[in-house]
């Protein structure tokens, strides 16, 4: 038997009882006698009355945990049932339970005592537990009249269907059906065709509701002849399909489930064309194709959060892409930023919840894999090309603690001949963890030093968190000052500023980025920022944003339907505010409760605007959260990841997404964040993450050092090489960023990007492509040599030696000593080099290669992008050099497309690697023999001491 305990703060939740009688301690029944009327805790009087049991409290205190709530057994009777239900009679799945008590403290007694069913959930306590009793609620709508022809499109008006007979609740006793509050009683669906490979599909009721203000661009090209067509059903229910015309194939069947449209709860449940399907962020997954075998509910609201399995992360990205499987691709994106979750139920289904909004879709046609990533980042804005500098190798801890540690790392880096572009400083370089300071005790002399660094040519970057400290003096600190006379915080509903803790030892503010004035605040910050600290770039962190409190730090948040929705996503902490602010804090864009998602994405463009205007350069800035066209303005690490295995494997999954998000510029922190990483996995971290598009080791603090340096000499040259590989290939990767910019290409590709008809690469998510034109295959698992790598139907070649290999469209295992990653070269590519150095300030001047590597047909085409590295604009104002070079009949052809980059003349092409040629006995260059060539055991032809201007066209044949 157990003690009751009655909890009085629980008390006052209660409902008045419903059936009072009962008894007392009058009834006089023998301690030994009294039976438990309540097993579990919490019954109080009204409760154990309304059993008809006896209430008799136990002095304390009461160590044979006599019951104070037992059965009445002087005449006989038993315990009167509890009212309400409990799991047989009225079991309902997570997503259609209403909770019966948001936001209060329940238990199986408090809550049937509200007459509501009582059902422990089988796998978590995200949903409720107590919920209002009924039959899922079956929603629905129909279809008034014939779709109306409206600009570009069709408009659908909807009216609510009225529960019929099968909608009914079957069950005796039972109350009415709580439907969730606000149920639209019409609705209107807006088809917009906004391009032959662009559909909007918008579902709203009035315009008041909360719309995300982003910034869709306009489509090129018209809508003549639609890749797609949207049909509309109304038998049963109303529901809709969009289909790709060329193939019938079926994209989204929108009758697959219940369709609500709730104040606080709007779902829709769709078939996809197939299970291939990738994306939805940020969590962490554990294959980039979904397993719609496991019903995973992935749930998105921003949060400081480190990768564990399902949970809600930094960013939220409702974007995924299904590649269909004769081969098709199309993507989808659901412009909504409150709190949802997708559920990948079999079927396949996914079913689709969120909290506030309008259902408002955006499909892109495809049909190849990146044409879906062009058409999505023409719609929410193409990414910003990376400066030169920061695409070499960046090195960076939370806790070198003062400036003799990030020297000594510095030096061991410089001491191996490890390349290295980029040093960082995390909130440990800030006086009191204070924005916009260094900390002139720990970290004397950092502003020179960073002026030193970037003498040998490394750059610096260092952290911004979003909050503001109080605790100073604002006549001393000018952030505080200026953001109350600039008026920047975001408020309570009384309208004084939200109180927070974060880093700095005392409360904080936080500025709402929504608002004109605080972009302008944080701009200046910026700025004069640059003249304490020359910054290249910034990182911002924090920015989901991150509370160390649930909630004002007095008081937390009220009790209200912002706060503690009738329906919460299966998030963290099973409560909005958890780790953040309030939903009724008020920001200019909306309630928190809808913009909270937002909170980095509004930070993004000003921190950018403002890091080139302090720096008078291109600059770099990495941001934590991000939202749908993130990307437009930063770069995004995968956040704060642990030192293991997994999560090198992980980071592929992490890094592919955010390619396929529009954030091509993505990495993991090699070596791991969270916990001391170990010699053997900072080795393969250091080699694979030599080919993240972001490549940064990154500490957290108190581990082991884990800079490449850090381990002797053996990872040291390992790092290095793996490194050396990465800076040869700089000008091919800064190729890609740029096709990215202007064509919205993926830089890190997964296989099926280049392979859609291949299913075997589907579920490859261990191995990834730079562009069309590399392999990477590395290992991935501890204690392990070798690597089972799947060679797609393309000829391959090793790119270290050139030798071709054997096997198509077959996986093969290939031994991978400590030391080595698998790298292939793609047959048909020419891939542009250049020799590398320890940074890019001294690589950017060396001479250039090409990598050309022949198809079956012995054809292969590229090109190269560069320019002066650190400008902005350089495309916009064409100071850019590009070349096309193709290869056809034995023939490599380059052809001049822009010669805006002055310097580009004096820069030299001194190499080719010919890799597929077969036995070669002649080379001309631009119509003279040469001699400098010669076929390597391996079959690479290689021509070397060659003097060429990129800058005039080439011809080099061979025979
Ligand atoms: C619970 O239901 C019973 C029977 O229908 C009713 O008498 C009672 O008032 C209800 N209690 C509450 C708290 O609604
Ligand atoms: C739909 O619009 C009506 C007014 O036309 C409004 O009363 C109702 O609250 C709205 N419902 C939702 C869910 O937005
Ligand atoms: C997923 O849901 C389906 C349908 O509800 C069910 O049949 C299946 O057993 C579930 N699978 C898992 C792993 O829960
Ligand atoms: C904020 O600035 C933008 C861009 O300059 C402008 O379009 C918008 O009207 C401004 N908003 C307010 C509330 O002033």
């Amino acid at each position: 038997m157990k003690f009751l305990v009655l909890i009085s703060a629980l008390a006052v939740f209660l409902a008045p009882a419903a059936r009072a009688q009962g008894h007392g301690c009058e009834a006089n029944i023998e301690d030994s006698l009294k039976q438990d009327c309540y097993p579990g805790e919490g019954a109080s009087e009204e409760s154990c009355r309304a059993r008809d049991c006896v209430w008799c409290p136990v002095a304390e205190p009461n160590p044979d945990n006599i019951p104070w709530c037992f059965v009445y057994e002087a005449d006989g009777s038993t315990p009167g049932p509890l009212p309400g239900f409990g799991c047989e009679e009225n079991y309902l799945p997570g997503e259609d339970r209403v909770d019966c008590a948001p936001g209060e403290p329940t238990n199986e007694i408090l809550c049937r005592n509200k007459n509501c069913t009582w059902c422990p959930y089988e796998e978590d306590g995200v949903t409720p537990w107590c919920y209002i009793p009924g039959t899922p609620s079956v929603g629905g709508y129909y279809m008034v009249g014939e779709p109306i022809t409206i600009t570009n499109g069709l408009r659908v008006n909807l009216i609510k269907a009225v529960a019929n007979e099968s909608f009914t609740f079957a069950l005796e006793n039972r109350p009415n059906p709580k439907a969730w509050e606000g149920e639209a009683e019409t609705l209107t669906l807006d088809a917009e065709f906004q391009s032959n490979y662009r559909l909007r599909v918008k579902i709203y009721n009035t315009t008041s509701r909360f719309e995300v203000p982003l910034n869709v661009q306009a489509p090129t090209g018209g809508n003549q002849n639609p890749l797609y067509e949207i049909q509309f059903e109304n038998d049963p229910l109303f529901s809709f399909k969009v289909v790709r015309k060329s193939t019938g194939t079926v994209l989204f069947d929108s009758s697959a489930g219940q369709f609500i449209f709730a104040e606080q709860y709007l779902t829709m449940s769709w078939a996809p064309a197939s299970e291939n399907v990738y994306g939805i962020g940020e969590n962490e997954q554990k294959s980039f194709k979904h397993d719609f075998s496991q019903n995973i509910t992935w749930a998105l609201w921003g949060r400081d959060q480190p990768p564990s399995f399902t949970a809600n992360m930094y960013g939220v990205q409702p974007y995924y892409t299904v590649l269909e499987n004769d081969g098709n691709a199309h993507s989808v994106a659901v412009v909504n930023a409150n709190a949802q979750q997708f559920s990948m139920n079999s079927g396949p289904v996914i079913k689709y919840i969120t909290t506030g909004g309008v259902l408002d879709f955006y499909f892109f046609l495809g049909p190849t894999p990146e044409n879906t990533v062009q058409q999505y980042t023409e719609a929410v804005g193409r990414p910003q090309l990376p400066p030169y500098w920061a695409l070499g190798f960046q090195l960076c801890r939370y806790g070198y603690n003062n400036i003799e540690n990030m020297k000594a790392a510095v030096d061991r880096t410089a001491q191996y001949g490890i390349p290295h572009d980029v040093q960082y400083g995390d909130i440990d370089i800030m006086h009191k963890a204070l924005d916009f300071t260094y900390s002139r005790e720990n970290f004397p002399g950092l502003p020179d030093y960073v002026k030193e660094l970037k003498t040998k040519g490394i750059k610096f970057m260092t952290i911004l968190d979003p909050c503001i400290s109080i605790g100073e003096d604002p006549e001393e600190y000018r952030p505080l000052k200026l953001g109350n006379e600039m008026d920047v915080w975001v408020k309570k509903v009384d309208g004084s500023p939200v109180v927070g803790r974060v880093w700095p030892q005392d409360p904080v503010y936080f500025p709402d980025y929504s608002k004109n004035a605080t972009k302008e605040w944080w701009k200046i910050l910026i700025r004069e920022f640059h003249d304490l600290l020359e910054y290249d770039g910034l990182w911002i962190d924090m920015n989901e944003p991150a509370n160390f409190v649930d909630g004002d730090i007095d008081g937390g948040c009220t009790q209200n339907s912002l706060n503690n929705p009738p329906f919460v996503p299966r998030i963290q902490g099973n409560y909005l505010p958890s780790k953040t602010i309030c939903g009724d804090h008020v920001q200019e864009a909306g309630n928190h409760y809808d913009v909270h998602s937002l909170y980095g994405w509004f930070q993004s463009e000003p921190t950018l605007t403002g890091t080139r205007e302090g720096s008078g350069k291109r600059a770099l800035v990495l941001s934590r959260s991000t939202f749908l066209g993130s990307g437009h303005w930063v770069a995004h690490w995968l956040g704060d990841n642990w030192s293991k295995w997994d999560n090198l494997h992980f980071s592929i999954i992490g890094i592919l997404q955010y390619n396929q998000f529009g954030v091509p510029f993505a990495g993991s922190d090699i070596c791991g964040f969270i916990g001391s990483s170990n010699a053997e996995l900072c080795q393969r971290w250091m080699e694979l993450g030599a080919f993240y598009p972001f490549s940064r080791n990154h500490n957290g603090i108190d581990y082991v050092d884990q800079d490449p340096g850090a381990w002797g000499a053996a990872i040291a040259e390992s790092s290095k090489n793996a490194l050396l590989v990465r800076y040869t290939l700089l000008p091919y990767l800064y190729t890609l960023f740029f096709r990215s910019v202007t064509e919205g290409n993926t830089v890190a590709r997964a296989l099926w990007h280049e392979f859609p008809q291949d299913p075997a690469t589907r579920n490859i998510d261990r191995q990834f492509m730079w562009g069309s034109g590399l392999l990477i295959s590395a290992v991935l698992d501890e204690g392990s040599t070798s690597v089972d790598a799947y060679l797609p139907n393309a000829r391959l070649y090793n790119y270290f030696d050139g030798a071709e290999e054997a096997t198509k469209a077959d996986s093969i295992t290939i031994p991978t000593p400590l030391d080595k990653i698998n790298l292939h070269v793609r047959g048909g590519n020419v891939l542009p080099t250049q020799e590398p150095a320890i940074n890019t300030e001294i690589s950017r001047n060396n001479p250039f290669g090409l990598i050309v590597a022949l198809d079956e047909e012995g054809a292969a085409s590229g090109s190269l992008y560069f320019d002066d590295g650190d400008s902005i604009g350089t495309i916009e104002n064409e100071e850019y050099f590009l070349a096309d070079f193709a290869v056809a009949s034995n023939t490599l052809t380059s052809t001049v497309v822009k010669n805006g980059y002055a310097e580009m003349s004096q820069k030299k092409l001194t190499t080719v690697r010919l890799l597929g040629a077969g036995t070669v006995g002649a080379v001309t260059v631009n119509g003279a023999a040469i001699t400098s060539f010669t076929t390597l055991p391996s079959g690479e032809v290689l021509i070397t001491s060659l003097d060429l201007n990129p800058t005039t066209p080439i011809t080099i044949t061979w025979a």
